[in-house]
């Protein structure tokens, strides 16, 4: 294959999207957030009011759903259907239905396929859940990012105070727990470790320290 895939899976609010970000960047590859888009299916299930049990409902919804990343300034937007959502995904009534909706399996056959095609002929940093182990079980580089609960906590909290949010230490952590949950025991693609994986502990790790120990990893695969 003449292009590489990084694959970066984890827990909720571990900084994996901090570090992919940073790859991608030093090495000139394409960053895709996949979370990013089961948050932009989410949204449009909120917003028409889709029933979750109902497969005929969802798959017509699919059907309607275009996502495009573009980019914008010096970061990447997240378009649905034209319209830039990329702030109203990360608020928390969107977090609370994300994994949810993540566990449809018509969801994740559509979004995977998408995130198939993005990697085609092309550079990619990836991150998400199921990256290494179900949309690219061949990528070139995995790496499992964890933290400690407490560490992932005040991270989040301080990304959504600063974004004005009006949100509890207590509500993160119940969101985090829930979502960690519901991710790691649905049936379809649930989040674990892939076998070939490097297992990356942040929570003593400044953002400097953790693209230094990706980037030696690629340097040794490349
Ligand atoms: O990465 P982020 O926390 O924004 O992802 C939001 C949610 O999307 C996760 O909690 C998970 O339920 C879902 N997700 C997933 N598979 C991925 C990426 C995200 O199920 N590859």
């Amino acid at each position: 294959r003449e292009n590489f895939i990084i694959a970066i899976d984890g827990f909720s609010s571990c900084g994996k999207s901090t570090v992919a970000k940073a790859v991608a960047k030093k090495l000139q590859f394409v960053f895709i957030d996949s979370g990013a888009m089961y948050r932009a299916v989410t949204l449009y299930f909120l917003r028409h009011h889709v029933n979750l049990d109902d497969t005929e409902k969802i798959n017509a919804a699919l059907e309607h759903i275009h996502i495009d990343f573009v980019p914008h300034a010096d970061k990447m937007c997240m378009l649905l259907n034209g319209e830039d959502v990329s702030e109203e995904i990360r608020q928390m009534h969107v977090s609370e239905k994300v994994s949810e909706v993540s566990a449809i399996k018509e969801v994740r056959q559509a979004l995977v396929r998408q995130q198939q095609n993005l990697g085609k002929r092309r550079n990619i940093v990836m991150d998400g859940r199921d990256i290494g182990t179900t949309v690219f079980p061949d990528a070139d580089l995995k790496i499992f990012m964890t933290a400690s609960p407490d560490v992932r906590a005040e991270r989040r909290l301080a990304e959504l105070l600063a974004k004005g949010e009006e949100v509890s230490m207590e509500e993160i952590k119940q969101n985090l727990a829930h979502r960690d949950h519901i991710d790691s025991t649905r049936e379809e693609s649930p989040l674990r470790q892939a076998e070939d994986a490097i297992v990356l502990d942040n929570s003593d790790l400044t953002q400097e320290e953790q693209l230094e120990i990706v980037l030696n990893e690629y340097e040794k695969k490349k």
